[in-house]
């Protein structure tokens, strides 16, 4: 059985969760807020909209965890006036009363609170309509046995490590999230690590390092390309 997460900090006070019993953090001590803002929204979401200049996205994320990345793509399909469909998966749901000590809604208004409340509470396994712009679909179910029915133009690959869990990080399971995604979809991971690298290439993804958040020198983006007519 999984144990409870704790609430760390780091000496600034900025908080992410810990699990003892696999000793991993839910994000960077450096900082979870910028750290999701780094990997996932600049390097994915904001280089894939710069890229194509879509309205209506759809992404899969690998891991609802607390609920940051999903919260971070809300805001931003508020500033940047395009429609989200953003289903996650997760195999254990934290509760809101948890999540809320971790203090991310410090700046933001009593509207963006009731909606990171409702990423929280919604149904399970249910498309729900959060804003008008971001639908969200929790799924809970593991990526070992999740079937994807839709195709993605972004996937937020952020599982727990490779080291802590290198079963998600396959070729087998790379190219089922290879095969759900659209032409030119990128996947992008905070991990830099070699076999990672190595695997995502040999299910066919071009794969880039770029720099990493604060404190970590590299991060993954991976594109599948478009196949050029004959
Ligand atoms: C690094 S945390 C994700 C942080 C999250 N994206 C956020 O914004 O807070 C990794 C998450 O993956 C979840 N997880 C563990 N096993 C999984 C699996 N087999 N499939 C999908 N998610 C899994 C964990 O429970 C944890 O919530």
């Amino acid at each position: 059985m999984p144990t409870v997460p704790e609430i760390v900090s780091n000496t600034e006070g900025l908080k992410t969760l810990y699990r003892k019993d696999i000793d991993e953090t839910y994000h960077s001590v450096h900082g979870a807020v910028i750290e999701s803002k780094h990997v996932f929204i600049e390097a994915g979401l904001n280089f894939g909209l710069n890229q194509t200049q879509l309205t209506e996205i759809k992404i899969l994320e690998i891991g609802f965890g607390t609920g940051l990345n999903a919260m971070l793509t809300l805001l931003e399909s508020k500033k940047q006036n395009f429609n989200c469909t953003y289903h996650s998966l997760e195999t254990i749901p934290l509760s809101y009363d948890l999540v809320k000590m971790l203090d991310y809604n410090a700046n933001w208004t009593i509207e963006q609170n009731s909606d990171f409340i409702k990423l929280h509470t919604c149904f399970w396994n249910k498309e729900e309509e959060i804003t008008p712009r971001f639908t969200l679909k929790k799924i809970q179910q593991g990526l070992e046995l999740f079937e994807p029915k839709e195709s993605y133009n972004l996937i937020y690959f952020d599982a727990f490590g490779p080291e802590k869990q290198a079963e998600l990080w396959t070729i087998e399971l790379f190219q089922k999230l290879f095969n759900c995604l659209q032409e030119n979809g990128i996947l992008v991971t905070y991990s830099a690590k070699g076999d990672v690298r190595r695997n995502l290439q040999a299910v066919g993804f071009k794969v880039e390092k770029i720099a990493g958040p604060p404190h970590k020198r590299h991060m993954l983006r991976a594109i599948k390309l478009q196949i050029p007519n004959e």
